[in-house]
């Protein structure tokens, strides 16, 4: 049995520490897809950690964790991320299996990214720049090296062939950094990878199931990112999805029970591309502010707006999505209104889907109002003692996604999640 936590916006709905949560009720956590442009955040022991690569199942010491096939894997952002866990006494060795078929972010995927995006001028996609695109598109392109490579004799070989394809494309960017510090830090964290448990993923975790082991996939970015179905081309470049489960770790559909989709109470987005709901004025630096909405990867601020159900519902649509949670509820405790995106206003009609180029459109954002709470929510432990008005909001949703809130976050604490 598999269930999927992913997020339904544009990334940061706060997955990590849901996950982190909810890990304790599984046997395996397991990434599917994405890398290091993830930034998932926990905090365990009052220690903040942030983890890119790594299934935000590492804290639980029983806990069997598994970077997927569909994920694009930086072995030096792994080595980094390894000795920022080691030192909050975990010992990742025990319980952290990679994938054989898991893709590999090289140099001069970096390079690449930053080359792609510096040629597209006021386009740029605002990147994270970790090498994800490029690496993808070596996978698809059926160029890219894989860690189960770094097993064979010729890996080096391969690596060389591979580098010069990479250095053909940057010459034609005009791309001339010095990149030969990267390629250093690449070649020490290769040794650190072939030392770990490197695994036929597919098999691995499909044994898991078959013996009744219960298994959580952890999605990164968000629906609205997807390759397919987000706001392209301002997307990232893996299924984001539900359906990016069964690619990224090798299970069948039926596999799959519930699916848990995670929404901010509000809206955020890292990087260009449409965002109906975006407030540029006093409330949006509210929102930025008290949510300390800045990047988890790259510190950039997170431009902030209000929750859009337009969205959500095609996001809900597309996963399958069983059940959500409600996070960062608190950060709206000090706002006397607040607006939920109910329809679309493109070129004078109101429709309640997302259109096919969201970037080419005039899209205005038609609001419901409602009263905000005015309270300070996040020491409260239990759903009836939440204020009303809040409740008028979740059922709101409720109503309008036809999928219920099953759990409100209210802080960033690991015990600040309350049952609906
Ligand atoms: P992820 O990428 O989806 O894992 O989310 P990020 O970690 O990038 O961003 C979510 C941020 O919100 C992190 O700083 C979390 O610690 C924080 N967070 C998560 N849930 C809550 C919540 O319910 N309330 C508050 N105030 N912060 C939260
Ligand atoms: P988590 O898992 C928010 C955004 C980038 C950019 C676009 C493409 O923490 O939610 P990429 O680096 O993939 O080429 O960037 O996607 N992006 C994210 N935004 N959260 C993330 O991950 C993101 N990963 C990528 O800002 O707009
Ligand atoms: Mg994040």
């Amino acid at each position: 049995m598999v269930d999927v936590i992913l997020g339904l916006q544009w990334g940061d709905e706060g997955k990590g520490k849901i996950v982190d949560f909810f890990a304790k009720d599984y046997d395996v956590i397991a990434r599917f897809q994405g890398g290091p442009n993830a930034g998932h955040t926990l905090y365990v022991n009052n220690n903040k950690i942030v983890l890119h690569q790594i299934p935000s199942g590492i804290f639980h010491e029983d806990k069997t964790n598994l970077i997927g096939n569909g994920v694009v894997l930086d072995p030096v952002t792994l080595k980094k991320e390894c000795a920022g866990v080691a030192s909050m006494g975990v010992d990742y060795r025990k319980n952290l299996y990679i994938s054989e078929r898991t893709h590999l972010i090289l140099p001069t995927h970096r390079a690449l990214d930053k080359a792609s995006e510096l040629s597209k001028g006021h386009d740029k996609i605002g990147s994270t720049l970790k090498g994800i695109g490029p690496s993808y598109m070596d996978k698809t392109g059926r160029n890219g090296l894989r860690v189960g490579d770094l097993l064979d004799k010729n890996f080096t070989t391969q690596y060389i062939k591979l580098r010069m394809k990479h250095q053909r494309l940057l010459d034609n960017f005009n791309f001339h950094e010095d990149i030969s510090v990267w390629e250093e830090e690449f070649f020490e964290a290769l040794e650190f990878l072939r030392e770990f448990k490197i695994v036929n993923g597919e098999y691995f975790i499909n044994e898991k199931i078959s013996s009744g082991k219960k298994v959580l996939a952890e999605g990164a970015q968000g629906s609205m990112l997807d390759v397919d179905f987000g706001t392209f081309p301002f997307v990232t470049s893996s299924s984001t999805i539900s359906a990016g489960v069964c690619s990224g770790l090798g299970i069948a559909p039926q596999r799959i029970r519930e699916v848990i989709g995670i929404t901010k109470a509000y809206c955020t987005r890292v990087g260009s591309g449409p965002f109906p709901t975006e407030l540029l004025d006093a409330t949006g630096d509210y929102l930025r502010n008290t949510g300390n909405e800045f990047g988890s990867t790259t510190g950039r601020p997170r431009r902030c707006g209000w929750i859009d159900l337009v969205a959500l519902q095609f996001a809900c649509m597309i996963n399958g999505v069983t059940q959500l949670v409600m996070t960062k509820a608190d950060i709206l405790d000090g706002l006397d209104e607040l607006k939920v995106c109910r329809a679309y206003n493109i070129n004078g009609e109101e429709k309640n889907y997302v259109p096919f180029q969201m970037n080419r459109l005039n899209i205005e954002a038609i609001y419901k109002s409602f009263e905000g709470w005015n309270t300070s929510v996040s020491s409260i432990d239990s759903y009836a003692a939440l204020p009303e008005k809040m409740k008028t909001y979740i059922n709101y949703l409720n109503d309008y996604l036809k999928v219920p809130v099953k759990y409100i976050s209210n802080g960033p604490g690991r015990e600040q999640i309350i049952s609906a």
